[in-house]
């Protein structure tokens, strides 16, 4: 007898996203003719640049004669990709070899697949709010007891609050898997140096591996601020981090990230090279490699060209989140994130709950946003506004809730 994998039972509610996509189709039913503005999810709006159209095209055209034809490729990905991914690496003075890198269809099936490699008691630390992939990719897996008010049992939560500007200390206890994400997805903060230092001197004393999530790591215009985790040393032996050119080059829809596995990565019982070869083993059996033609277009977005473009549509996103920014401290509302982020936190007005803001923002302004709650307990009482969207459209939404959220 076929039996379901129960540990689908204990998800606390459905996917965020999908949810709030359910909620806002209810409300344009219950509304006909109102027009919403979606700050919700992070999804990219914005063309995609001359640069990256004439890759894909390339690939494209490769296709069209037996002579430059592909079929399979390697799974790890193309190795002049895996070569220009690692280069991107040196100029912020990290070694990092094509052979540490694994190309994928984008950064969140890595962050799903990544704990598969690891024990089945490994111990998760997750920050709190955090991205609900890492929490639930565990919970399906089978490493947490059931959801209690919020929170599952067996999960480290490392509280992000005002208190410690939503990035935390490492846990008192011991974990064997941290995930961290800098940018940080929802609340926008960023890690210092020190920050994540920190987390690597816990790792190596306690022999835990970090899942560093940085795919917004091109969203960062303080130089000061680490863009990823290997600009800290010793870094390469207890941290695996993840990438994407969804928000950097807007391949959202295109799809197409990368993970880093340092052949210096260290775990109980796992010495230098093996968990590098574990996933690798891992995509060799359960992936088939990027599209072929989308790699191409990866290349042409690492060019000296592809990243000048790629900049200006991060500046693009950039403005907006500026404009949200200042319109909800107009509206005298708090507000955190949004400089070196495209997320914005802002604080819930009189204490409400996020869904209950989600409603209010929904009905009275017609703006649709992230409930706080929905990314973990400590998320309760704050809501996320993505700055992801066309230029008009974000000055609408904020000058609706300037003008019609009543406080
Ligand atoms: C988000 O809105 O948090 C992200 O866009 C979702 C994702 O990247 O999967």
């Amino acid at each position: 007898m076929a039996r379901v994998n129960a540990n689908y039972d204990k998800l606390a509610a459905g996917y965020l996203f999908p949810e709030i996509a359910r909620r806002t189709k209810a409300f344009i039913e219950a509304n006909p003719g109102a027009t919403v503005m979606r700050l919700g999810i992070g999804n990219t709006t914005e063309a995609l640049t001359p640069a990256i159209l004439d890759g894909l095209r390339q690939g494209v055209e490769k296709l069209a004669d037996n002579s430059t034809y592909t079929g399979y490729g390697d799974e790890q990905g193309d190795s002049r990709l895996r070569q220009a991914i690692a280069g991107s690496y040196a100029e912020r003075g990290a070694q990092i070899e094509a052979g540490e890198v694994f190309v994928s269809d984008g950064a969140k099936p890595d962050a799903a697949n990544i704990q598969s490699i690891f024990s089945q008691d490994a111990v998760i630390a997750v920050q709190d709010p955090a991205y609900p992939v890492y929490v639930d990719s565990n919970v399906i897996a089978g490493r947490t007891g059931e959801s209690r008010d919020g929170t599952y049992e067996g999960l480290v939560y490392m509280r992000c609050d005002e208190s410690n500007g939503f990035f935390p200390h490492p846990p008192e206890q011991k974990a064997d898997l941290i995930y961290l994400c800098s940018p940080n997805n929802p609340t926008g903060a960023v890690a210092s140096k020190e920050q994540l230092k920190e987390f690597v001197d816990y790792a190596r004393k306690n022999k835990a591996v970090i899942i560093f999530d940085a795919a917004y790591a091109e969203y960062i215009s303080d130089k000061s601020l680490p863009r990823t985790i290997y600009e800290i040393e010793g870094a390469k032996e207890c941290a695996i981090e993840i990438n994407s050119f969804s928000k950097t080059a807007g391949f959202t829809g295109v799809r197409l990230g990368w993970t880093i596995v340092p052949k210096a990565l260290l775990a109980e019982g796992a010495e230098a090279g093996k968990i590098n070869s574990l996933w690798n083993r891992r995509q060799c059996t359960m992936f088939n490699g990027a599209s072929n033609v989308v790699q191409e277009g990866g290349l042409a977005a690492l060019s000296q060209k592809g990243r000048t473009e790629s900049a200006r549509l991060i500046e693009y996103y950039m403005g907006n989140a500026r404009v949200i920014v200042d319109g909800l401290k107009s509206k005298g509302l708090t507000v955190y994130g949004g400089v070196n982020a495209p997320y914005v936190w802002l604080k819930t007005p009189n204490g409400m709950k996020s869904w209950d803001f989600f409603d209010k923002l929904l009905n009275e302004c017609r703006v649709v946003g992230t409930p706080g709650s929905g990314f973990g307990p400590a998320g309760e009482g704050f809501f996320r506004l993505s700055a992801f969207g066309h230029r008009e459209n974000i000055d609408k939404a904020v000058e609706s809730i300037k003008v019609n959220l009543v406080l």
